[in-house]
């Protein structure tokens, strides 16, 4: 049977919103459209997500953006036969306005809604690729809230091998990047600057490297990279690319090394990255470099769904949906999730 789900993300500072087709039986689900607003430039002012803020945005762009899908795809309203939202974890009153708007669409269209952990959603990502993954695999989930290693067998079987027990590398990446004057969000313009430096002028430590487990820190990292900048003084403006790429390369370095890890621990040969410091051209490059040699799959999201999009939504709920999830909600009441772990879920 063949499904049209219309998906909406807004548990953050990105409203996306997008449609994918199921054919419900064990072919992938394709994307028809997505579309996309970023706050980021709401939020520079502050130098960080103003939760209150990106509430008001959502609402603001949330059903222009479900019009623009729907007519770049020729669907309309009526042909939607799912309505998915990212139900958490995120900023409970940016998740609110996805899930009332979903819940307020399928009560208004009589048809089924479903909420979506938005990490399934990352990690999902990868399957609307080229190069689509094949279970099992580890996943590194790495976003600016979450930096995860994971067993995954299927849709709904995630098993936590690692995670970080402090900052996840995200914000390890933003918060260098912010005590280095790099604005916000830092990962993207740290890597950037990162690329004229050298990455061998600080030695800066790599938490947990060596501690056996498949677990992260990142808290100390981004002291160090404090002190560094302290001890710099008046130097640290001409030796600011020096210091993002020490930076980035001991952030790289731990995550490629622990994702190697865990490939040796369950004996799995293939890999998934997902999350925003996925789209890390470094981390990318290590990592190939690294799998190539243990002969090992890598398989990441296309470039521009690493970071958070409506298409990750549609297609977690597309999948879910194949696996023989219940497209539950008869009654249009809903909740969502600030805190949800991952591995809590089922389908
Ligand atoms: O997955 P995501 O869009 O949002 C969350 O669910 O958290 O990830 C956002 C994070 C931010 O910390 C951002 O700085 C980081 O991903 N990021 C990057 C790059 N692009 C985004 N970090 C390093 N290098 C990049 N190119
Ligand atoms: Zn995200």
């Amino acid at each position: 049977m063949s499904l049209l789900i219309l998906g909406i993300e807004s548990s953050c500072d990105e409203t996306g919103v997008a449609l994918v087709r199921s054919t419900g039986d064990a072919a992938i689900p394709t994307l028809l459209s997505h579309a996309l607003h970023s706050q980021i430039e709401m939020h520079q002012a502050y130098g960080g997500v103003v939760p209150e803020l990106a509430s008001r945005d959502h609402i603001r762009r949330v059903l222009p953006l479900a019009t623009q899908v729907l007519a770049e795809s020729g669907q309309t309203l009526a042909d939607v036969d799912v309505v998915a939202y990212t139900r958490g974890p995120g900023l409970a009153g940016a998740l609110l306005v996805g899930a009332g708007v979903a819940c307020a669409l399928g009560a208004a269209l009589n048809k089924p809604v479903l909420g979506v952990h938005h990490l399934e959603g990352h990690l999902l990502s990868p399957f609307l690729s080229a190069d689509p993954p094949e279970f099992p695999f580890v996943a590194l989930l790495v976003s600016g809230g979450h930096t995860q290693l994971m067993r995954v067998d299927g849709v709904g079987r995630y098993e936590i091998l690692g995670e970080t027990i402090d900052d996840a590398a995200g914000e390890a990446f933003d918060k260098s990047a912010k005590l280095m004057g790099l604005g916000y969000p830092g990962g993207p313009a740290l890597s950037r600057l990162a690329e004229q430096g050298d990455a061998a002028a600080f030695k800066l430590p790599r938490p947990l490297l060596h501690s056996g487990d498949l677990d992260f820190s990142f808290a100390g990292l981004k002291t160090a990279v404090l002190t560094q900048a302290k001890k710099l003084g008046d130097e640290l403006e001409a030796r600011k690319a020096d210091l993002a790429a020490s930076t980035e390369a001991a952030i790289v370095e731990v995550l490629v090394k622990k994702t190697l890890a865990a490939l040796k621990q369950t004996g799995l040969k293939r890999v998934v990255v997902a999350g925003g410091v996925g789209a890390n051209r470094h981390l990318r490059a290590q990592l190939n470099a690294a799998c190539a040699a243990a002969k090992v799959r890598v398989h990441y999201p296309e470039l521009h769904l690493c970071t958070d999009n409506g298409a990750m939504i549609a297609m977690a709920a597309a999948m879910r949906l194949q696996a023989g999830q219940q497209q539950a909600n008869s009654d249009y009441a809903f909740d969502v999730k600030p805190r949800w772990p991952l591995d809590a879920i089922t389908v």
